[in-house]
């Protein structure tokens, strides 16, 4: 039994996400949790909501409520989304929380006293008209390359230069549109990053041959373009204050920490206020602190995330000069795109995991999008594809099956797992066959190879139809009845072994297949290479019922609908 710290990257806290972004993190995580801690290990698995930031407050604004409590129900919101795909987290924070401000703040006092932080005098935009400095979303104007008059300060959304707010024409406040701006000096603390270069480059040396091609060529290119020190405070009101006691004069002024200086922080900061629900039992520190091997810490993201997992946040946890843990294992994900084009939160372009939900069950959005995960590429999703899979794998190959084989049986023995002969050469076939496949499946989803894990479940699914096929026992039934009994039990006890090792990826759907059989003492939390040879784990008389169908097949009136409604190319 190993220890496992698993952590998916923080959702931002603006709007409820889409299939992409659940697809590159919080998925996959929670299929490798789950199938880790079936397997017995003591599994920890976290994430929050990402609530700092001038997304979170504009979005507040335009709402018209106050950003705490735009936070506190957009959390709620995401949250509900998450149970709904049965997300089984051990805890899901807020990085707004109490226990991230506080590690946040010891973070950046020792980053100080170790010399890693400067305060620098930067020029930024003032507007007398807000009483406050403008950050670069706060500023809009017209994009001095194409023109656009609603460019931001940070970045033109039509023609997607990357500006400074002082590059404007005709600059205005986001927040009043006062056109009153003005260029003031002020202090900011830096992080002194290029002195840690050196050292995150022997720690990612150390790491980066067991990493996924994706992370480790990404943090060597940023390592390659040299780490630069970077501005860790904003003039927000909302995010982690800077501390008095360190930077009396900062903190006066109402500065805060910048948004991806607190985030990742909040890994560690969640594990806090999971243990700070149930101190007596649950320490936080055992998983964070002074650790070194004795646990195995896997992070899940997007690629986009990789250079602040890989490079910026070790260099942070290497400069506190304490032993905190740092990630093993960096699990990275390409985009999914929807017909090829980019999925959108701001132009609303995709399906969103609400909507999902809305549409079908966890179970078939689970399998379909981890069977087709953009692990080592982009990778589309249609509805095409999705009704495609849908009925084949789900539908037919295991609903069909289940359904099939329990029904016939009732049919023909009763409610009780028939007697019949004793196994032949074509269960020990199967016993062989299922035992392999088993093996595959268990390599793939300890390299983490979803896709391929996914391949190996299907295949698991296809060899209890291609025995069934070969068996016919509803033909065998007339000529030899014990054989056909025999057929039965065998399948039955296949589709009690696809309940087990099936959960990481469709757990509702599980939980219907084991509870078909009224198992006295139901706990096995995996399957044994030799349970799987002999395929007998579900005795003789053990009373079964028939479920309803497990997946209904997706009509081609359904197809066109989904198309209809979201749109059914890119845009
Ligand atoms: O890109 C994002 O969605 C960020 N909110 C991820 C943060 S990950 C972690 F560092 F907090
Ligand atoms: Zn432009």
């Amino acid at each position: 039994m190993a220890r496992h710290l698993i952590t998916s990257a923080l959702p931002y806290i603006n709007g409820i996400k889409h299939l992409g972004n659940m697809v590159g993190s919080m998925l996959p995580a929670d299929v490798y949790s789950r199938y880790l801690r079936q397997r017995g290990h003591d599994v920890l698995y976290i994430c929050a909501t990402d609530e700092h930031g001038t997304p979170a407050e504009l979005a507040a604004k335009e709402q018209g409520l106050a950003v705490a409590e735009f936070c506190a129900q957009a959390h709620d919101a995401q949250k509900a989304v998450y149970d709904g795909f049965a997300l089984a987290f051990d805890y899901f924070g807020r990085s707004s929380s109490a226990e991230n401000r506080d590690i946040t703040q010891h973070f950046a006092r020792k980053l100080n006293e170790n010399g890693f932080i400067e305060e620098r005098a930067i020029r930024q935009v003032y507007s007398p008209t807000d009483g406050r400095f403008l950050p670069d979303r706060y500023v809009e104007g017209t994009c001095p390359h194409c023109g656009y008059d609603k460019a931001r300060g940070d970045q033109c959304e039509n023609c997607t230069r990357v500006l400074d707010p002082t590059d404007l024409i005709n600059p205005r406040s986001a927040i009043s549109g006062s056109t009153d701006l003005e260029v003031r000096e002020t202090k900011h603390l830096f992080l002194l990053q290029s002195k840690l270069q050196h050292e995150v480059e022997q720690w990612v040396a150390r790491h980066e041959d067991d990493w996924p091609q994706l992370a480790s060529s990404i943090a060597r290119k940023w390592l390659n373009e040299g780490l630069h020190d970077r501005a860790i405070t904003r003039d927000l009101d909302w995010g982690v204050p800077v501390p008095a006691d360190t930077w009396p004069e900062l903190a006066a002024e109402g500065k805060v920490f910048y948004v991806w200086f607190d985030a990742p922080i909040e890994y560690i900061g969640a594990t806090k206020e999971w243990a700070d629900q149930d101190p007596e039992n649950r320490d936080w520190k055992s998983w964070w602190y002074d650790v070194d091997t004795e646990v195995r810490y896997t992070e899940f993201m997007a690629k986009d995330n990789v250079p602040f997992h890989t490079v910026m946040f070790p260099a942070t946890e290497l400069g506190v000069r304490e032993p905190w843990k740092k990630v093993d294992y960096v699990k990275a994900f390409n985009w999914l795109t929807y017909y090829g084009g980019k999925f959108s939160t701001s132009q609303k372009r995709g399906v969103f995991t609400d909507q999902a939900l809305d549409i079908l069950p966890a179970d078939y959005w689970r399998y379909f999008l981890i069977a087709n995960a953009p692990e080592s590429d982009d990778s589309s999703f249609t509805w095409e594809h999705f009704t495609a899979t849908v009925n084949k794998d789900l539908a037919d190959t295991l609903g069909n099956f289940v359904n099939r084989v329990l029904s016939f049986s009732r049919k023909r023995f009763g409610d009780d797992v028939p007697t019949g002969g004793e196994p032949g050469e074509a269960e020990a076939k199967l016993g062989e066959e299922i035992a392999r496949l088993l093996a595959e499946y268990e390599v793939q989803m300890e390299a983490l190879q979803f896709r391929k894990a996914a391949a190996a479940l299907r295949a698991l699914w296809s060899a209890g139809n291609s025995y069934l096929e070969e068996k016919a026992p509803w033909l065998e039934i007339k000529t030899d009845k014990d054989g056909a009994a025999l057929t039965l039990r065998t399948a039955m006890n296949l589709i009690h072994l696809y309940a087990v090792v099936s959960e990481p990826f469709i757990p509702a759907t599980a939980k219907t297949m084991r509870e078909a059989f009224s198992l006295k003492d139901d706990t096995a939390a995996w399957v044994t290479a030799a349970e799987a040879k002999s395929l007998s784990a579900v005795p003789v008389g053990t009373p079964f019922t028939v479920p309803p169908v497990l997946f209904a097949k997706l009509t081609d009136e359904d197809l066109e609908n989904y198309k209809e409604r979201f749109g059914g190319e890119a845009g």
